[in-house]
């Protein structure tokens, strides 16, 4: 049996992530393929429990190593209980978030080397990378004012100044162009159906290959 593939959506604060899930699985779903749809940090019960600690901890300053490592704790619990076992069943995994966030803000927002990070993906996901990421880039202050908009409290990340978030969204640019096999940037502060046409132009590319 053909292993299933593995597919990434990322993008800053607002990007549209959460809006686009649902149109992307319906995607996938019209292929026949089976799917399951998760999320990071998070997608587990460990992983939900520590995503809660990774975007409302405030009982004082999280070290920003103790941070990383725990982004991949949840990583490899997801991997260990549902992706892994997915991908090799068959099943399509697509994910909200994956590593290149951990790159973009443990990275680019924070300032860790990204030599360090590689030492923790691969000792995590031991080769394992998505086969297609999606990455829906705006400006960070259209994200901003759509977040605002949404009128949840803020987490963590989501207080973080309008420096962290530029430094966010320039490194996934620069993984865009490292990895332009993998990751495909959408122009997300288009409207939402102009965005789904980028997509399915993408999401096509890629089937069309693997298929
Ligand atoms: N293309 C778009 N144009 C205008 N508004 C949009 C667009 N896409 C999403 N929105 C709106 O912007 C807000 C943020 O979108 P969404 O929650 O999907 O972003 P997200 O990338 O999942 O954010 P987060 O990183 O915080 O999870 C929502 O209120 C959503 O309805
Ligand atoms: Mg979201």
């Amino acid at each position: 049996m053909d292993k299933g593939k593995f597919i990434t959506i990322e993008g800053g604060d607002g990007a549209g992530k959460s809006t686009q899930i649902p149109f992307v699985e319906q995607l996938i779903r019209s292929r026949g393929h089976k799917l399951q749809v998760t999320r990071e940090p998070g997608g587990t019960e460990l992983g939900e429990q520590l995503r809660e600690i990774l975007l409302n901890f405030s009982a004082g300053k999280m070290c920003d190593d103790t941070e990383l490592m725990l982004m991949f704790a949840a990583r490899k619990q997801h991997l260990y209980e549902v992706i892994t076992p997915a991908l090799e069943a068959g099943v399509w995994v697509l994910c909200d978030r994956f590593t290149d966030a951990t790159y973009a803000y443990q990275g680019g927002g924070r300032g860790i080397d990204a030599s360090r990070i590689e030492v923790l993906e691969d000792w995590v996901q031991q080769g394992l990378q998505p086969d297609l990421t999606l990455l829906l880039d705006v400006p960070v202050e259209i994200g901003l004012g759509r977040t605002g908009k949404r009128g949840e409290v803020s987490d963590r990340f989501e207080q973080q100044q309008v420096c962290f978030k530029e430094l966010v969204r320039e490194s996934y640019l620069d993984r865009t162009r490292r990895f332009s096999h993998r990751i495909k940037r959408i122009d997300a502060a288009q409207k939402v159906d102009a965005v789904q046409i980028r997509i399915v132009e993408e999401f096509n590319a890629f089937a069309d290959n693997v298929t």
